[in-house]
């Protein structure tokens, strides 16, 4: 038996950090993420491999269960792997390809895509098919496990798909919309830490809390009109709210001098609005660029890692090749 499955990772439009709060915030799906290739074995042993990373290994199972003490001095992408593994029993064991065809730790969904992916294809393997619900629940509850702190927006965007508004009871509600959505993703190849981002915001919302709230406040505003520039086609409107929520960011201390640069470059070239995207710290800037994206996109991808970033409407999928 063979099961390929694909998982998309996303991009924040608006509202990162502030979505923790409660906040509402806009997410897009992207036509990068993870595929995973499962190969049944007729042996016990687990064969992972994961290229991106250069990692492989071989475990046995035990009565079809694998045991894994999950290590929390060393958080690595491989862990949300072995915490799906071990969720199921099985009848034997198992080649487990994940490939990671995305930009690993830059802000862009990449451990969530993983083990979307991976949940999807071992839940098929092991007869216990899931609804798009419950992987959205059973893979945020492993992010929150291992990042510490987690919004539903990663683990949601990549089950799920298309473009959602989260608002603030963390309804995931898609949105509407005609326009086009011409987006630049450039890559300062620092890694921002999510769990360690998320936590020095707290502390800045515990030192100034007066300070803060207002930042949040702003932020929530921010996304609740983009929300409405992007049903009405209000570019300019549209562009405008990513400078300012980039601004915001900035004021929560999660933007760096690299990320800065970035979003300054990409103005320059000819970028309507631009800020970071996810977490921050390093990881990634979007570039909404409206006009003349192929000129912009020729500069900045000759100073970053650089792609054009397309929708995935589509979220997790899997199908079985070979029975
Ligand atoms: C990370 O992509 C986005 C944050 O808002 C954290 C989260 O939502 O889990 C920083």
């Amino acid at each position: 038996m063979k099961i390929k499955a694909f998982a998309p990772g996303k991009i924040i439009l608006f509202g990162e950090h502030t979505v923790v709060y409660n906040k509402p915030a806009i997410a897009v799906a992207i036509n990068r993420g993870v595929d995973v290739t499962l190969t049944s074995r007729s042996d016990d042993i687990v064969n992972i491999n994961v290229e991106t990373i250069n990692y492989s290994k071989k475990l046995k199972l035990n009565n079809g269960k694998l045991v894994y003490e999950y290590d929390d001095s060393q958080k690595q992408i491989t862990d949300y792997i072995y915490e799906v593994i071990s969720l199921f029993e099985y009848e034997g064991g198992f080649d487990l390809s994940v490939d990671i065809k995305m930009y690993l730790g830059a802000g862009l969904g990449s451990s969530a895509a993983v083990t979307v992916s991976t949940l999807k294809a071992l839940a098929l393997y092991s007869g216990n098919d899931l609804s798009l619900d419950e992987i959205a629940k059973i893979a945020r509850s492993i992010e929150i496990k291992i990042q510490g702190a987690a919004s539903p927006i990663d683990t949601a965007m990549s089950t799920y798909g298309g473009i959602i508004y989260i608002d603030e009871n963390s309804n995931l509600n898609p949105i509407d919309f005609d326009m086009k959505l011409p987006l630049l993703v450039s890559n300062c190849e620092i890694a921002g830490n999510t769990g360690k981002l998320v936590a020095s915001v707290r502390n800045k919302y515990e030192k100034y809390p007066e300070v803060l709230e207002h930042i949040f406040t702003a932020t929530a505003n921010v996304a609740i009109d983009a929300k409405k520039a992007l049903e009405d086609g209000n570019s300019q409107k549209l562009a405008d709210l990513m400078n300012i929520n980039q601004g915001l960011l900035d004021a929560m201390g999660v933007n760096t001098a690299e990320l800065s640069d970035m979003v300054y470059q990409s103005r320059k070239f000819g970028s309507a609005g631009s800020k970071l995207t996810g977490s921050g710290g390093g990881g990634c800037i979007i570039a909404y660029t409206p006009d003349d994206i192929d000129y912009v996109y020729v500069k900045l991808s000759k100073l970053y890692p650089t792609f054009m970033c397309e929708q995935s409407q589509s979220g997790v999928y899997a199908e079985i090749i070979d029975e």
